[in-house]
């Protein structure tokens, strides 16, 4: 196969690494401050967040236990489907838990709006909804996360764990995805 060149869907780095480096820092702080000593259990949504969720939990000084669900809610490309299904669910019974959602980006506000609907049928101790990113000009249901690292208008980023058609997610940072490349092709 002939090498590809990685970078052309790269248009401009939206935030870099020591950008995303001390937002997580500040997150970590402000999560100790809210659990106080309580364990806690972050749940990553896979496939996305699992960066995130590899910086955050190192972030964090209360004690924290790890959980994974994975939820689709894209086809290929860059628009989304609008259904979102459960691929994989947590093995750990929540109820026993202060749960922390970690994603990596809230866009048409579905997937989190179904999986928080799921997570509280099951009574955990608490649950709140920490993001990486937030497009709020981009919902298409109510939904707002207790943290957003940052917000970012209506762009499709890359990197950071986030893909397109699942390339890019080992971007060490976030950038705009670049349409105009497969247009001209
Ligand atoms: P929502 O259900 O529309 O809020 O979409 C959430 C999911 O869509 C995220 O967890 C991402 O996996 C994916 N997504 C939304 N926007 C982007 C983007 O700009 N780049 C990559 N993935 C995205
Ligand atoms: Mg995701």
């Amino acid at each position: 196969m002939e090498p590809v060149a990685y970078d052309k869907h790269i248009k401009q780095v939206l935030i870099a690494q020591e950008e995303i480096a001390e937002a997580i820092r500040q997150a970590g702080r402000q999560i100790s401050t809210w659990y106080d000593g309580r364990p806690i259990l972050l749940v990553s949504i896979l496939k996305g967040a699992f960066v995130f969720l590899a910086d955050l939990c190192r972030a964090v000084t209360v004690p924290c236990e790890i959980g994974f669900m994975c939820a689709k809610s894209y086809y290929q490309g860059t628009e989304s489907s609008g259904m979102v299904s459960i691929t994989m669910d947590l093995e750990q019974d929540i109820s026993q838990y202060h749960v922390v959602i970690v994603e990596d980006i809230i866009d048409t506000g579905r997937t989190l709006r179904d999986v928080v609907a799921l997570l509280r049928e099951r009574n955990p101790l608490s649950l709140r909804v920490v993001t990486l990113l937030d497009k709020p000009c981009r919902r298409k249901v109510e939904f707002e996360a207790d943290m957003a690292l940052f917000t970012i208008s209506d762009h499709f980023v890359i990197g950071y764990g986030l893909d397109c058609a699942e390339q890019y997610r080992n971007l060490p940072y976030i950038a705009e995805y670049d349409t105009a490349v497969d247009a001209e092709n």
